[in-house]
């Protein structure tokens, strides 16, 4: 019998437990049913999908074209998990009413909730696409589609007072009705802090073991993706080394004549 899907509600239901969530991008529907069958509780389309599927150096590139087709993807992938669909680089930041508008969009494609990065500058979107009945996730600490404004990828909320702010831009984003956030980058005490303090779930990546859940990047965890990976994350495979492995013992196979088989004629009962 098949498990009822994730819901919204479900996440907060997890906190109040003390039960952790587990999350984990995927980007197209092969990858998401794998996921979905090992009972991952939400898949993000996150806009990670830039460096680690589409080649880009970051995910400024990533368009919503881009997301709407990922997210229809792995929504076709998906029959348990809550999907997360991240709204790319300048879909929410312009105003307000096009975020509503892109955040709409993202959920026809099949998800149940959106993410968006930064604190104050964008809780009215934040408030507005609650108010119509889009549930919005945060992403506060390193925010990716900041990095030239950040100076690369640093580690956030270092010292005393950039604590503090970042448990005031939680507070700000619970107030604005997000209903879980991710910290990502900031240090454990950041992220026990703001966990202990806002009611709403924090997901960690890169942020220590005191979030209420955890996301990696699934070709990151996986050992999919050949590019750089960061040191917090945990390597539960090596699946580039595998493929590459297959695909030489494909093409060794294919160069020696050993693959295809020649074809054993049909045995019938005259013969
Ligand atoms: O795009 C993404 O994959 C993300 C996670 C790193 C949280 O935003």
């Amino acid at each position: 019998m098949s498990e009822r899907h994730v819901r919204v509600p479900d996440l907060r239901e997890k906190k109040r437990r003390g039960e952790k969530i587990v999350v984990l991008t995927a980007y197209d529907a092969t990858m998401a049913r794998l996921l979905d069958r090992a009972g991952v509780d939400v898949l993000l389309v996150g806009d990670s999908v830039g460096p680690v599927v589409l080649g880009y150096e970051h995910t400024l590139p990533v368009t919503l074209d881009d997301m709407l087709h990922h997210t229809r993807a792995v929504a076709r992938g998906t029959s348990r998990a809550l999907i997360v669909a991240d709204m790319p680089f300048m879909s929410y930041q312009v105003s307000v009413e096009e975020a509503v508008r892109n955040a709409g969009r993202l959920l026809q494609a099949g998800a149940a909730a959106v993410k968006v990065e930064g604190g104050p500058a964008i809780a009215g979107a934040v408030r507005r696409m609650v108010e119509v009945g889009i549930p919005v996730m945060g992403h506060l600490g390193l925010q990716p589609q900041s990095v030239h404004q950040m100076g690369g990828y640093r580690r956030q909320a270092v010292q005393r007072e950039e604590i503090e702010a970042l448990v005031e831009d939680a507070h700000g984003l619970e107030r604005a009705g997000a209903f879980a956030i991710v910290l990502e980058a900031v240090g454990d005490d950041a992220a026990r802090r703001v966990t202990a303090a806002v009611s709403v779930p924090t997901i960690g990546i890169g942020a220590g073991p005191h979030c209420d859940g955890q996301v990696l990047v699934s070709h990151d965890m996986l050992g999919l993706f050949d590019g750089h990976v960061p040191s917090f994350v945990k390597q539960y495979a090596r699946l580039s080394d595998e493929v590459t492995r297959a695909a030489r013992a494909y093409a060794d196979d294919v160069r020696a004549g050993r693959f295809p088989e020649v074809a054993r004629p049909i045995e019938t009962p005259q013969s």
